[in-house]
C-alpha cells in the first residue's frame, strides 16, 4: 500500500510541475493571427501571381462568393472549370451576354449574373431567366474593379488556364482612380 501512495504521489507531483512548466517557462506558441484582409501590396510592383493570391482571398473573403460556390453541395455550380466552361458558355443560344473570351464572361457573371443562368440554377419561377446571384459590384458586398478582376484571374488560374490578365492596365486604373 505505502508504495502505491509513493506512485500516486509522485504521478500528482509530475502533472503540478508540468502544468507549471507548460504556463510559466514554456514559450508561448499560441498561433498568430491570420494577416488582415487589408495587407500592404505596393501595386505598382505587383506580379501576376500576387495579384492571384488577392483574388483567392477575395473569392474565399470579402467576395462571399465560396459561400455559394462550393465543390460540394454548394447552391450555385462548382466554378473549378469556368474558364473552359465559359466558352460553351457563350455559343450557348440562351446566353445574352456580351463576353468575347474566359476572362470576360467571368467579369460579366459578378455584374450581370442573368446574362447567362445556368440551367437548373435560376430563381423559382423564372424558367432559369433570373439569377439568384446577387450583382458583386452593389452592396453588400461591393467589390471593386481591381477586385473582381483579381477573381477572375484567380479563377482562370484554377482552371488550368493561365490567367489572361492585363496586369499594366489594372495596375494604372487602380493607381488612377484607386478601385
Ligand atoms: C448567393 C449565392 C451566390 C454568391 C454569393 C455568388 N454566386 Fe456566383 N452564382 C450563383 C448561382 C446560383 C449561379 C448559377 C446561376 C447563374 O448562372 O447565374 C452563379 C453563377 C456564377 C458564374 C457562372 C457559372 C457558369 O457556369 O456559367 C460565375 C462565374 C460566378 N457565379 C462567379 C461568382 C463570383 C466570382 C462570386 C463572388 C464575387 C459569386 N459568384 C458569388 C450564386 C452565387
Amino acid at each position: 500500500m505505502k508504495v502505491f501512495y509513493r506512485y500516486a504521489a509522485f504521478a500528482v507531483m509530475a502533472v503540478v510541475f508540468y502544468t507549471a512548466f507548460v504556463e510559466l517557462v514554456a514559450p508561448d506558441v499560441t498561433p498568430s493571427p491570420p494577416p488582415p484582409e487589408e495587407e500592404f501590396v505596393d501595386i505598382g510592383k505587383m506580379t501576376v501571381e500576387e495579384f492571384i493570391i488577392i483574388g483567392e482571398r477575395v473569392f474565399k473573403g470579402k467576395g462571399s462568393c465560396a459561400l455559394c460556390h462550393k465543390r460540394v453541395r454548394g447552391r450555385a455550380p462548382w466554378l473549378g472549370e469556368i474558364a473552359v466552361t465559359a466558352a460553351k458558355r457563350m455559343e450557348d443560344p440562351r446566353y445574352r451576354g456580351k463576353a468575347t473570351n474566359p476572362h470576360e464572361y467571368i467579369l460579366e457573371s459578378m455584374l450581370d449574373p442573368s446574362a447567362y443562368v445556368v440551367p437548373g440554377y435560376g430563381k423559382k419561377g423564372t424558367a432559369d431567366t433570373v439569377s439568384p446571384m446577387p450583382d458583386a459590384s452593389k452592396p453588400p458586398v461591393g467589390l471593386s474593379r481591381f477586385e473582381m478582376e483579381a477573381v477572375a484571374a484567380y479563377l482562370e488560374t484554377i482552371s488550368g488556364r493561365g490567367a489572361t490578365v492585363d496586369l499594366e492596365r489594372i495596375k494604372k486604373e487602380f493607381l488612377s482612380n484607386g478601385r
